[in-house]
């Protein structure tokens, strides 16, 4: 129970709440959603299944990292480097998201202090807020900005973290989880009794807001659009947190004959209920009952979760206690997800250099609190948020879940046959046969085709056309070269360069203490 709710903590998150009904409004609701339940089904599922039971083996042999737990499966040096990104991954992205975690817990705090009631300057609070009109202005300390709450939200994922897997994690998401789908459907229960508030537009009720979510609009026009795949596929990867090391680690606590196959099954349906049952049905049509297709068009996840929606708090009986309980269960749902994005990362230094917790705990808030500062000083149209979220969030995340399912599927240390077999060992239900093959196949063919795809799209802005092939550079080349770069794009590039460069650097270090004294067998 413990770890499924930590899973499930770690895969609930502001994926769910803002970029899931940003995207599926965005790609219109019904074509979004056949591309988004055959990723879940022929990707997130079975790919969790694999690390799942990856994360359960090596843990018995006494590894609790993405790296380690490559190195003792494959039993080549080379795994440990296969495994770096699930090192990377979780640390990098900590350093955005807790940055967006303090907002959350700052507009709780506007909400509850009747600072976002009918009359403020929405749009105002926003651009002050995050920073997002220019650089440096959101760097203050007071109540009203998010400096504070920056570093009350470090202190609390490094505190939590610093109990440990069970005193720290396990106890916010059992608390956090039950806690988190209350609010939810107490906010749920608000938006679908809105009905249609302004008489004057009748038009804007709840119905049609649903409607603006989900309605299937032309179906075979946009499963033909390539992006949409992309982003279906994407937000599967990072809803779930499959694929780069978060379960890795969090697997890797279970005992031999602990059950993996419905364990990952029970979390991820914990996820896809706060998804697309709650989340689906809360943020998009709430905007669009007071604010029509003008609050939603163009908004951005941000502006959507951050700008439009207390405005539209704003204009309900009570929206203040509203308002405070959807940034509260915003706030909860990044704070059990974030916890899973150090833990990976302080197991890999504690069992790769030989540190204790609190060292380790200390080298990474050194490198993950210059991370953040970068965010937040950057923050001119998000620009060094964006550009992590994009090559690490995003890319990296792709290229993990790619390396991990060919593990898991080809490696002489794993495959097919002895992955298959150790899934099953304790499980309380037996894989459908038929995901043998798709775990094999038609999960590495299908990301490695979504992997391509993406980085001649987003890299190199192909066209997608086969029969005339075009390219020009897309706004992520042109960020970093040419006459219009942007120098916080290319620092923060430079900074994420770094960091890949020294997590390599880590890795041979690790790998050297891990040949000199196997671990095999010792816990
Ligand atoms: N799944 C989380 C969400 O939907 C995000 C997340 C949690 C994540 N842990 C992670 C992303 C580790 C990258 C790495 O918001």
């Amino acid at each position: 129970m413990g770890v499924i709710l930590a899973v499930a903590g770690s895969a609930v998150g502001l994926g769910n709440f803002l970029r899931f009904p940003g995207l599926a409004a965005q790609y219109g609701g019904g074509a979004f959603m056949i591309a988004y339940f055959l990723a879940l089904l022929l990707l997130g599922i079975p790919i969790g299944w694999a690390e799942w039971t990856m994360g359960r083996a090596g843990g018995v042999r006494g590894y609790h990292s993405a790296p380690g737990i490559f190195h003792v499966l494959m039993g080549t040096p080379a795994g440990k480097y296969l495994g770096m990104l699930g090192f990377v991954v979780p640390v990098m992205v900590y350093m955005y998201y807790v940055y967006v975690e303090a907002w959350c817990l700052g507009y709780a705090w506007l909400a509850l202090t009747g600072q976002l009631s009918a009359g403020t300057d929405f749009g105002g609070v926003f651009a002050t807020y995050t920073g997002i009109a220019q650089d440096g202005s959101a760097v203050h300390f007071g109540l009203e900005s998010v400096g504070l709450w920056l570093v009350i939200c470090y202190a609390l994922n490094f505190w939590f973290i610093y109990r440990g897997v069970s005193k720290g994690i396990e106890l916010a998401c059992k608390w956090g989880m039950p806690l988190l789908i209350l609010i939810a459907l107490v906010i749920l229960g608000r938006v679908l009794t809105l009905g249609t508030p302004d008489l004057a537009k009748p038009d804007q009720n709840v119905l049609n807001g649903l409607g603006y979510m989900w309605n299937p609009g032309d179906i075979a026009a946009g499963l033909k659009n390539p992006e949409l795949w992309l982003a279906a596929s994407g937000q599967v990867f990072f809803t779930l947190t499959v694929g780069f090391g978060a379960i890795c680690c969090y697997a890797s606590y279970l005992k031999k004959k602990d059950d993996v196959v419905l364990s990952a099954l029970t979390a991820a349906s914990a996820n896809e209920f706060c998804e697309v049952g709650l989340g689906g049905l809360i943020t998009v049509p709430a905007a669009y009952v007071f604010l029509g297709t003008a609050g939603l068009v163009g908004m951005g996840t941000f502006g959507l979760g951050f700008n439009v929606l207390p405005q539209v708090f704003a204009q309900m009986p009570y929206g203040g206690a509203f308002a405070f309980c959807f940034f509260a269960l915003l706030f909860l749902a990044a704070f059990t997800s974030s916890l899973s994005m150090l833990q990976p990362g302080v197991a890999f230094l504690e069992e790769g250099l030989g540190l204790a917790r609190k060292p380790a705990l200390a080298l990474l808030g050194l490198i993950s609190t210059f991370g953040s500062m970068l965010c937040w000083w950057f923050s001119k149209d998000l620009k060094a948020l964006d550009t992590i979220d994009f090559w690490i969030g995003t890319m990296a995340i792709y290229v993990q879940g790619f390396i991990l399912i060919l593990v898991f599927g080809w490696s002489k240390g794993m495959g097919i046959e002895r992955g298959w077999q150790e899934a099953h060992i304790g499980a309380d239900m037996r894989i459908p046969r038929f995901y043998k093959f798709v775990m094999k196949w038609v999960a590495p063919a299908f990301l490695g085709a979504v992997l391509l795809m993406f980085i001649l799209n987003s890299v190199f802005g192909w066209n997608f056309s086969f029969s005339a092939p075009h390219f020009a550079p897309t706004g992520r080349i042109k960020d970093l070269v040419g006459a219009e770069h942007s120098d916080p794009a290319r620092l923060t590039f430079l900074f994420i360069a770094i960091c890949v460069g020294f997590s390599a650097l880590l890795m041979h270090l690790a790998g050297k203490r891990w040949t000199d004294n196997p671990k095999e067998n010792k816990s």
